[in-house]
């Protein structure tokens, strides 16, 4: 039988990928942004997930504002990064887990999730640097990817609590996915930020605590607002949150214990964060 490992939530900053390039994860500004990540690497090595069901958003790589899914599940044989500016490397491709995809993407249907289905798949940043914080060293990623993508971008968005009922949806296809492969979710994005118009620069830290303190026990907390007040606490793009509360829904309902986590002021424009939670 299948096995949900838990689950890893980073901030995904094009910076961060610019830093990885130069070598800068130990000057002083870099830091205490990659002091959070040898307990995650360690982690993950020890408990060696096969596949990696990803929630993420597209910033424009693969989706434009002319055709823009709430949520698109990517049901690939593989991946690929390419150019996307800010000085990032274009990444090696990620293998796919077709036959996953379809089962979560089957489930959801049922479920009345009327999500698009993408047999071909670039995934940007918002991906890319996750996986090259977490396994920074491997000639080949080391798990199959099932990338989801939600639509962080342009207004309407889905609301909090529609992607946690997503994620609780992805949960039950993994329950009852016959497979016998480890299970990680990754949520990316946020936390805070807002990169344009007057707001520019803004963070929040008591909504980012607020949410990192209630995602393992009390995900549902985090449904309470709307997308406009979401946007108004967190700023235009820290409603990548949503990333977040998705990947959290598809742990389930198993108790969580939080096994490790980091935030730090600023990264580029963002609070950057990072956590695993895992079963308690
Ligand atoms: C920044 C943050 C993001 O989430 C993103 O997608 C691009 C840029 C930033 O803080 O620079
Ligand atoms: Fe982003």
């Amino acid at each position: 039988m299948s096995e949900i490992i838990g689950g890893y939530f980073t901030s995904h900053v094009p910076a961060i990928g610019g830093a990885i390039v130069r070598g800068d994860q130990q000057a002083p500004y870099w830091k205490p942004f990659f002091d959070g990540f040898p307990p995650i690497r360690a982690w993950l090595a020890e408990k060696r997930p096969d596949v990696a069901v990803v929630f993420y958003n597209d910033h424009g790589l693969n989706f434009f504002l002319d055709a823009m899914p709430t949520f698109a599940v990517g049901a690939a044989e593989d991946y690929h990064n390419a150019d996307e500016g800010w000085g990032l490397p274009v990444y090696k491709p990620f293998q796919g887990h077709a036959a996953l995809s379809w089962h979560i993407i089957e489930t959801l249907v049922a479920e009345e999730f009327d999500v698009t289905t993408c047999q071909k798949m670039l995934v940007d940043h918002a991906l890319s640097i996750p996986f090259e914080l977490a396994w920074p060293d491997a000639d080949a990623w080391p798990v199959k990817l099932v990338p989801i993508a939600i639509n962080t971008v342009q207004h309407p968005l889905p609301s909090a609590k529609r992607c946690l009922a997503l994620g609780r949806a992805v949960n039950k296809a993994l329950q009852s996915w016959p497979g016998e492969e480890r299970i990680l979710t990754i949520g990316t994005g946020g936390l805070s930020h807002q990169l344009d118009g007057a707001r520019a620069g803004f963070i929040n830290k008591d909504y980012d605590r607020f949410c990192l303190d209630h995602l393992a026990a009390d995900p549902d907390a985090l449904t309470r607002h709307s997308i406009h007040e979401m946007v108004e606490l967190s700023g235009t793009q820290g409603v990548e949150l949503l990333n977040w509360i998705a990947a959290r829904g598809a742990l389930g309902d198993m108790a969580l214990s939080e096994t490790t986590r980091n935030y730090h002021i600023p990264i580029s424009n963002t609070a950057a964060a990072s956590l695993v939670l895992e079963p308690a």
